[in-house]
């Protein structure tokens, strides 16, 4: 028997089931390993919503490609960024001669990924392109060029697969809506 999940209760709706989620990743997966196959392909995670996406995304490239992790923390309500992104975590690897692609877990106003490309680009890499597991379209404040894209969602505050409140739901396994009763 299949036991129910203990936060279920917490989510409105489940969005990507965990197999949609595989089979999203996978197809990520294969176009960066196509796109980058003569390339000196570095992966940058940043810490703490894409550790899922990218401990999976890795496994699913079959070229040469090295990982490094960033974490950024922003000042904001904890639903949104308010745009001051400070690093909290930097790079190990100097990005010189790297082809670097940044993994996020999901663009929203585009603040944090275009604060975080202003930064690895003065570092000068060879390259410098975006993968994003979730992308809200309609809350873009900020242009950002989104090279790998998982799927394109609603104006609505999910969580799961490494998207948190909080600090929590990170581990739920897929992705769903946040009941607003959890935050209202
Ligand atoms: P941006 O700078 O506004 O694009 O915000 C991106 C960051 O906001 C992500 O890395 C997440 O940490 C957080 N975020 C935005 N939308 C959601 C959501 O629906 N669920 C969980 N976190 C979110
Ligand atoms: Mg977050």
């Amino acid at each position: 028997m299949v036991q129910k999940h203990e936060l279920i209760d917490d989510i409105a709706e489940v969005l990507f089931t965990e197999k949609q989620i595989a089979a999203m990743v996978e197809r990520v997966g294969q176009e960066i390993s196509r796109d980058y196959k003569d390339k000196n392909l570095l992966l940058v995670s940043v810490l703490k919503g894409s550790i899922v996406f990218m401990a999976d995304l890795m496994r699913s490239i079959n070229i040469h490609a090295r990982i490094d992790f960033m974490a950024t923390s922003s000042y904001g309500s904890g639903m949104k960024t308010s745009g001051v992104v400070k690093i909290v975590k930097d790079l190990d690897i100097d990005l010189e001669g790297y082809d670097i692609l940044i993994v996020e877990d999901i663009l929203d106003s585009g603040k944090t990924l275009s604060y975080l490309l202003e930064i690895i680009r003065s570092r000068n890499p060879k390259s410098i392109q975006l993968c994003t597991l979730f992308d809200k379209p309609e809350r873009r404040e900020v242009d950002v060029d989104v090279n790998y894209i998982g799927a394109k969602i609603p104006d609505e505050f999910i969580v799961g697969y490494g998207l948190d409140f909080d600090e929590k739901y990170r581990n739920l396994p897929f992705v769903g809506i946040l009941d607003p009763k959890v935050y209202s």
